[in-house]
């Protein structure tokens, strides 16, 4: 039995209570965070609460405590359900003004929600995927415009995942004007003769906090970064692909849509930018 935190208060799972009139129940008016635990130490905390901050101010949605509320109430919850490896979930919502309504209610008088609880995964950094590769296909991106707002909106995301299982694989990657946004929940990248290509930062795509960080230890080993959208040809064609997440890490990416990457297994370029990101991201964990 998992103790989560619900408004102020942690709780057994099964008594933690939400109303059923909570605007993300009913409008998806809310925001969330993952962030991973390796060693019993949250992984990129400080990222995670400013990607936060931003996604709730371009919601007009009120903080419900400060940052250092934040990460007591994470490394309570790591705490008290005992977790080495795993991740944290955390979901900010508009709350309830006790009624449906199209309008946001006002914010003087509706507190936000806040719900965050732990998910075991022992071993989560020794994944056997990193080792043997993810399959992915590509599906049209038709998403709303604003996918730098980590919003809790993921039915597309949802059935795209579906997709891709009943084709056989293990995820998918978004295309929108015939280039690759990013993955169902994960950001895309490619390598070409040494070079790594992932899209640029804008509003079309999450700003992945392990893709800042893998970005940076890229720079850091003299690797070359090009930030540009890429097609799915230019994946079939790439020497490596690879995505990046909180829950994932780097992980390899070994086939899009049928045809091999490369030589049909993990690359060079992401098995040593995982080790690089675990080792740095480890040693700046809190
Ligand atoms: N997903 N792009 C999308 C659409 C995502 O949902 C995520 C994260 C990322 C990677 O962001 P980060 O490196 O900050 O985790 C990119 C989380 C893990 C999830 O929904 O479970």
């Amino acid at each position: 039995m998992r103790t989560v935190y619900v408004n102020g208060e942690y709780l057994p799972e099964t008594e933690a209570k939400v109303s059923i009139f909570d605007r993300a129940f009913l409008m998806a008016d809310g925001v969330y965070e993952v962030t991973s635990v390796l060693g019993g130490k949250l992984i990129d905390f400080d990222g995670h609460a400013r990607r936060l901050a931003r996604s709730l101010a371009e919601l007009d949605m009120k903080a419900p405590c400060t940052e250092d509320e934040l990460l007591a109430i994470h490394r309570e919850l790591v705490a008290r359900n005992e977790i080495t490896d795993g991740l944290v979930y955390l979901q900010v919502t508009r709350g309830s003004a006790g009624d449906r309504d199209f309008a946001f209610p006002d914010p003087e008088t509706t507190e936000p929600t806040l719900v965050l609880f732990t998910q075991n995964k022992p071993g989560l950094a020794d994944n056997p995927a990193a080792k043997a590769g993810i399959k992915v296909i590509s599906i049209e991106d038709i998403r709303w415009g604003r996918r730098d707002i980590k919003t809790v909106q993921l039915l597309y995301p949802s059935m795209a995942k579906m997709a891709a299982k009943k084709a056989g694989c293990d995820d998918a990657w978004f295309v929108e004007d015939g280039k690759v946004t990013e993955g169902s929940s994960n950001n895309a990248y490619i390598v070409k003769g040494g070079k790594i290509i992932t899209r640029e930062l804008s509003t079309d795509i999450l700003h992945g906090i392990t893709r800042a960080a893998v970005l940076r230890c890229a720079k850091e080993a003299q690797m070359e970064v090009e930030e540009r959208s890429f097609s799915i040809d230019e994946a079939k064609e790439a020497d490596e692909a690879f995505v990046t997440s909180a829950s994932s890490f780097v992980m390899p990416v070994v086939e899009v849509d049928g045809a091999k990457v490369g030589t049909g297994t993990p690359g060079p370029v992401a098995a040593r930018l995982r080790e690089i990101y675990l080792e740095e991201s480890l040693k700046a964990a809190v």
